[in-house]
């Protein structure tokens, strides 16, 4: 797979998602084999401000693979400072969010906002690219709503400014998640561009990911809800239980490495809750991993969870 005439390893990518893809997480989804993965959305606004917390999104792990930055913004200006700024931080890619349906972020203007005005958006796209001589990318939703279905003109203007990849997640702003993906979007806007089309939407099994590259074409796909609490998704194979609890006290560690203990254990509990989903007695373990606030007690939790329900290799 190259995206701008750099090389990635393979084409099954880690998506963005707040409040998930953080380094802990994008190191094990690397570890088992994704060979791009994104930061959680990071705001261009505050980035210029030089929020410190907003800065820490772009810290990256020692074991990461390509990282790409996204960024959420809507004026031009802003968002170019912003490129420059991360440009220094040497991502693989920087992509601008054009797709949240978050009402806090469409307000400013952002995320599924830049939908409903393709000119403005070239011209973002154009300032990022005079911004940086990193590749940029933008990720999109079929459109505002049913009625301004309109992915392929913003596809094209992404283009023609210089984007070097386009993400498509073809759901409307107004669908949010509900309904089901319509992957043949992610097919119309392949035979549309020159650039890498990138299709996400609906990937929970290997199944999945053949079926989407098979019926749309596109060069690469984009996991988000179903790398979460499986990361083996990458390596193409089901985990027993003693290897999804295992892989998660890594996640933990590694967590712990890079937010100290007590964040670490708090944000832990619903990548555990998704990791433990569908093993036996699993609400009873989740219930169990509520107030555990350090690895000690996460190790004793689930060393007894192991010995009582997993076998000893699996
Ligand atoms: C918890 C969560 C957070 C998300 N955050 C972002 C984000 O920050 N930026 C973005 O472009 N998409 C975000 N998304 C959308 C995903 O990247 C993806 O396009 C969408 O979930 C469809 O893929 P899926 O059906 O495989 O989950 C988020 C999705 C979820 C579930």
């Amino acid at each position: 797979m190259i995206i701008a005439d750099k090389k990635l390893k393979g084409n099954i990518f880690l998506a963005p998602m707040a409040g998930y893809t953080d380094i802990a997480f994008r190191t094990v989804c690397f570890r088992f084999g994704a060979a791009l993965a994104f930061t959680e959305m990071v705001s261009c606004e505050a980035l210029v401000r030089g929020s410190r917390k907003t800065f820490d999104l772009l810290a990256r792990g020692e074991e990461e693979g390509p990282l790409g930055f996204q960024l959420f913004g809507s004026d031009a200006l802003t968002i170019s400072r912003a490129v420059r700024i991360v440009s220094s931080h040497s991502p693989f890619i920087i992509d601008l969010n054009c797709g949240c349906s978050v009402p806090k972020v469409l307000k400013t203007g952002s995320g599924a906002a830049l939908l409903k005005d393709p000119e403005k958006l070239y011209r973002i796209v154009l300032s990022m690219k005079e911004s940086t001589s990193l590749p940029i990318s933008i990720k999109i939703r079929s459109g505002w709503d049913a009625n301004s279905i309109n992915f392929i003109e913003i596809g094209k203007a992404a283009e023609e400014a210089g984007a070097s990849m386009v993400t498509l997640h073809p759901r409307t702003r107004a669908q949010g998640f509900s309904g089901k993906a319509e992957w043949k979007h992610i097919a119309q806007l392949k035979k549309a561009l020159k650039v890498p089309v990138t299709g996400s939407g609906d990937l929970f099994t290997t199944e999945d990911i053949k079926r989407i590259l098979d019926f749309t074409g596109c060069d690469a796909v984009m996991l988000a809800r179903g790398a979460i609490g499986n990361p083996f998704i990458f390596a193409g194979r089901l985990p027993g239980c003693r290897e999804k609890l295992l892989t998660a006290m890594e996640q933990l560690k590694i967590a712990i490495r890079y937010k100290g203990e007590k964040r670490a254990c708090k944000d832990m509990r619903k990548h555990i809750a998704a990791y433990s989903k569908g093993l036996p007695d699993s609400s009873r373990l989740r219930n169990n991993l509520i107030r555990a606030s350090s690895y000690g007690e996460y190790q004793k939790i689930i060393s007894e969870y192991l010995s009582a329900h997993c076998s000893k290799t699996t």
